[in-house]
């Protein structure tokens, strides 16, 4: 089944709210897991979590690892707004969390060069117009030797195939958030397609591995 790329950004309040109420728990407890068993002596002090939708990622690396300032960023105002006010929930953290507004592909690199001891992203490089924009910049972001975790859908070899995995993993969510489970399916890349994308950039030292029946992982340290 080819690529149907999806909209960019989540920038449509009731797509962003459907997102936000939808239950990740399960994906997200699995990426900071990744995340510790990937990096265990990982003590850096600047986190970047590119596409950081609703923050709860954000959040969560900031509870796990004290010592770190955690940015999030995400081109959707929308989205942005939730996770705003999702971290002034989290009191004891803001000093510590923070986001802002980055249309990656659009617009400059907001922090310079080498910046962050830790790039991640996670469900982000399926929305990408350019998937090589995302790799241009966590290169670009990631100091040298910065732990690199990013985790996405795998696209399914058919139609089928994907209604089926909604089915699964989204059967009692909305209407809005199974249509853009869908979509988010039929984006997605392979791990050969990453590979392709990683190896094109002189990046293929970041290693690949699937995680799940529909996760894949690029992860390693940066060169
Ligand atoms: C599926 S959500 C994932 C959110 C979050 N990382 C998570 O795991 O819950 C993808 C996010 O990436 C953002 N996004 C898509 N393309 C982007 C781009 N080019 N630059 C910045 N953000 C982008 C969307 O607006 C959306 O909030």
């Amino acid at each position: 089944m080819n690529r149907v790329p999806e909209e960019e950004l989540m920038d449509v309040q009731r797509n962003a709210q459907a997102y936000a109420g939808a239950d990740f728990s399960e994906p997200n407890a699995k990426f900071l897991a990744l995340f510790s068993d990937k990096f265990p002596a990982f003590h850096g002090q600047q986190i970047l979590d590119l596409g950081c939708g609703p923050a709860d990622i954000t959040i969560q690396l900031a509870r796990r690892y004290p010592q770190a300032r955690v940015v999030g960023t995400d081109g959707a105002g929308a989205m942005l707004d939730i996770a705003r006010k999702t971290i002034l929930r989290h009191a004891s953290l803001a000093n510590r969390v923070d986001v802002r507004r980055w249309h990656i592909g659009r617009e400059a690199n907001p922090f310079g060069s080498n910046a962050f001891h830790a790039v991640v992203s996670n469900s982000l490089l399926h929305h990408m117009r350019d998937p090589l924009d995302l790799w241009r910049t966590i290169h670009a972001c990631a100091a040298p030797g910065a732990a690199v975790l990013v985790m996405d859908l795998i696209r399914p070899q058919s139609r089928i195939e994907a209604e089926k995995i909604v089915e699964t993993y989204a059967g009692k969510e909305t209407e809005v958030l199974r249509a853009d489970f869908l979509n988010s399916l039929l984006a997605a890349y392979r791990p050969v397609e990453i590979m392709e994308q990683l190896v094109s950039l002189n990046m293929g030292s970041l290693q690949t591995e699937t995680v799940s029946d529909r996760h894949f992982i690029v992860f390693g340290s940066m060169s």
